[in-house]
């Protein structure tokens, strides 16, 4: 069972490849021009970029002759050849910022400018000597001015791509805090989230393997787009074997000329345990003196939040959530319903890379439970984070209503969290 699982996400992580069709590019996009095509250095920022990101599939010199690209399929493209080279600089930036399959989207990696950039660098690679005279043929034939009739599906996409919404983090939750991403139609989401044991810094820290030796909590979920606005998703956390349904829900969108300055988006999710059954002690009543019997409305608990966010640069992006936690069944002594006021904020460090810090008071816990996490490799299709937090709980429900480790006494969960989306 086990080895069946493995290899089902095996696959689902590096198997799922594109057929190879042309790709569907909106009018609009195809006839953009660089605007950043005056600015010096270009090209050589472009170069650097390109160094850093796209090497290793489409190789140095850009014929897509890379090892990687020996078990890839499709191929990644051969950027030397008349074929690339004679599509437009729109067309060019479009696909390097929509991605497909394995070519990751990068428009919420790079800023414009960069994307601008490489657009640049790639038309530098062309060796054919026809390409140069064909490209500007092309060109002209290309931008004679195309107007896509009214209401047609090309027109609509273009216009979606010409929109000036600001997406304030690239991936739908930060560590464990929900954030104002929505899944875009094109494809669906993968989240894993993985919390080993309970650790610190003593002679135990390196013989339990920094505690991946210990019990360890996990999460799996699946996340659905049902329209530009609103994702689905569906969720299994080991501890409590809960299922978890949730959806999200884009209210309005930060804009670039800043008409709005903020996101947000309304999230709720529903989830039920489904542990066989919950140890209490003989005689246990309910606060009114009932006999106390555990039922299937106890297995729920509900998260319902409203989100605000602002991508305030290219680097930093911030937002804060005003959460309400319901539990269907509660301690005696203790509220059903519990509030937090998450506040997360992204720093991207480099091109790939960035640190995620999320604070969250709320009424039950005297101590605050604190993830931070150091994003290695993200691009707009994948997210690899390692974590660490005072909960290895991962569901805001539970990590909202159950104990967390004291940091001041040094002891914090390690963990990884890893997102794809196809
Ligand atoms: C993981 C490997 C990989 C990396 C890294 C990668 N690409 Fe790609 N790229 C591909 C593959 C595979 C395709 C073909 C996709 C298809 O046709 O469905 C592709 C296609 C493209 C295309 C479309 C070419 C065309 O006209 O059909 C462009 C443009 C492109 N890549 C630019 C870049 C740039 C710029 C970078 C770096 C920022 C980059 N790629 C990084 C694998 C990669």
């Amino acid at each position: 069972m086990m080895r069946k699982q493995l290899l089902l996400l095996f696959v689902l992580f590096f198997g799922l490849s594109h057929a190879q069709e042309p790709w569907q590019i909106p009018k609009q996009a195809e006839v953009m021009e660089n605007p950043f095509s005056d600015r010096p250095g270009i090209v050589e920022s472009g170069r650097k970029i390109y160094k850093n990101l796209c090497v290793s599939c489409h190789g140095a010199k850009g014929a897509g002759d890379t090892v990687a690209a020996a078990a890839l399929n499709p191929k990644p493209t051969d950027f030397t050849t008349a074929i690339f080279q004679k599509q437009t600089e729109g067309s060019v930036y479009w696909k390097l910022s929509e991605g497909r399959g394995i070519m990751a989207s990068y428009k919420n990696i790079l800023s414009e400018e960069q994307r601008w950039s490489l657009v640049a660098y790639l038309r530098t690679l062309g060796k054919e000597p026809e390409t140069i005279e064909k490209k500007k043929q092309d060109e002209k034939v290309i931008s004679e001015p195309s107007i896509p009739s009214e209401g047609t599906k090309q027109n609509s996409k273009a216009k979606k791509y010409t929109n000036n919404g600001v997406d304030a983090f690239p991936f739908t939750q930060l560590v464990n805090a929900q954030t104002t991403h929505i899944i875009q139609p094109k494809g669906f989401g993968l989240t894993i989230q993985h919390r080993f044991g309970v650790t610190q810094f003593d002679e135990e820290f390196f013989r339990n393997f920094m505690g991946l030796d210990l019990s360890a909590n996990m999460r799996f979920a699946f996340e659905i787009p049902v329209n530009e606005k609103i994702y689905l998703e569906l969720g299994r956390t080991r501890y409590g074997k809960y299922y978890d349904f949730g959806g999200k829900y884009l209210i309005f969108q930060q804009t670039k000329d800043n008409k709005k300055p903020v996101s947000l988006v309304f999230y709720g999710n529903v989830a039920l345990s489904t542990e066989k059954k919950i140890h209490y002690p003989k005689g246990t009543t309910f606060s009114d003196g009932r006999k106390f019997k555990y039922q299937l409305p106890h297995r729920v608990i509900y998260n319902s939040q409203f989100i605000v966010s602002r991508k305030f640069s290219d680097r930093f992006s911030f937002q804060i959530a005003s959460v309400l936690i319901w539990r269907n069944l509660a301690p005696t002594n203790e509220r059903n319903y519990i509030f937090a006021f998450p506040v997360s904020l992204r720093y991207k460090t480099g091109l790939v890379s960035a640190i995620d810090l999320e604070i969250a008071p709320d009424t039950y816990h005297k101590i605050i439970p604190i993830s931070l996490a150091y994003e290695i490799a993200s691009s707009g299709s994948h997210v690899f984070q390692i974590t660490i937090t005072n909960s290895n709980r991962i569901l805001e429900q539970k990590v909202f209503t159950e104990p967390v480790q004291d940091y001041s006494k040094g002891k914090f969960i390690l963990g990884f969290n890893l997102k794809r989306y196809f």
